[in-house]
């Protein structure tokens, strides 16, 4: 069945989005904040300068699914088609346990007045995904996007080489719930690839992006089923 025209879909954190009507120049950052009331990613500079509004974007990439860290304040909702977008909300359920990396960065002091830390958090989060036991370079470069005026980088980078300490990375959310494929023990395999650039410039992606190879098979089906019927029009 072919899919009506002018009609655009995502999945944002484990919510089925599909938009009708959409102002040009919304960006995601207030749609998060201010449409969806999720408002754990912080808006800084509003400019693609401080990361405090880091999220992660997954793209289908032929049959893999690539994950990389967005700047949410200079990308537009209109760029998001058959897109999985994750949200530090995603990380830790309302009340439940911190999410490993969160944990982390709590053990380690890695955070003073708190407002980069959602940002820094997702940045983490990505590198996690990407390379479980980072290297404190791999950690400076992944960071590279998030400004933090009081804590300073050492617990941050602290807690960054520990955060892998505190769970394995096949009990992630993303892994265990929403990409779980039926009787898969070890639903994801997720590597590294090299980056093109050593820093994050302004509104491009982090330099790990994590790409899941064989899964996850609900978000890969809804997002593939997006692409297909995208290019049938
Ligand atoms: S709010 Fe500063 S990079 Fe988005
Ligand atoms: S903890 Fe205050 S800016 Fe980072």
């Amino acid at each position: 069945m072919s899919q009506p025209p002018n009609e655009l879909r995502f999945i944002l954190n484990d919510e089925d989005i599909v938009l009708t009507e959409l102002k040009a120049t919304e960006t995601l950052l207030d749609y998060l904040r201010l449409t969806k009331r999720l408002r754990g990613s912080k808006e800084g500079c509003a400019e693609g300068d401080c990361g405090a509004c880091t999220v992660l974007v997954g793209r289908m990439s032929g049959d893999e699914l690539v994950y990389e860290t967005v700047n949410a304040c200079i990308c537009f909702v209109g760029m998001l088609h058959g897109t999985h977008v994750v949200t530090i909300e995603h990380l830790s359920p309302l009340g439940g346990p911190l999410h490993p990396v969160q944990q982390a960065m709590v053990d380690y002091h890695g955070s003073q007045c708190g407002f980069c830390t959602p940002g820094i958090v997702m940045s983490l989060y990505g590198l996690w995904l990407a390379e479980p036991n980072p290297s404190v370079p791999q950690i400076e470069t992944a960071l590279q996007g998030n400004l933090c005026r009081c804590t300073g980088y050492a617990p941050i980078i602290k807690a960054g080489l520990a955060m892998s300490s505190y769970a394995d990375v096949s009990a992630d959310a993303l892994n265990a719930a929403c990409c779980r494929m039926p009787n898969s023990p070890m639903p994801f395999s997720a590597r590294p690839i090299s980056a093109s650039s050593s820093a994050r410039s302004k509104g491009a992606p982090s330099a790990v992006p994590w790409i899941s190879t064989n899964l996850p098979e609900p978000v890969m089906t809804k997002l593939a089923s997006v692409s297909a019927s995208t290019s049938s029009r």
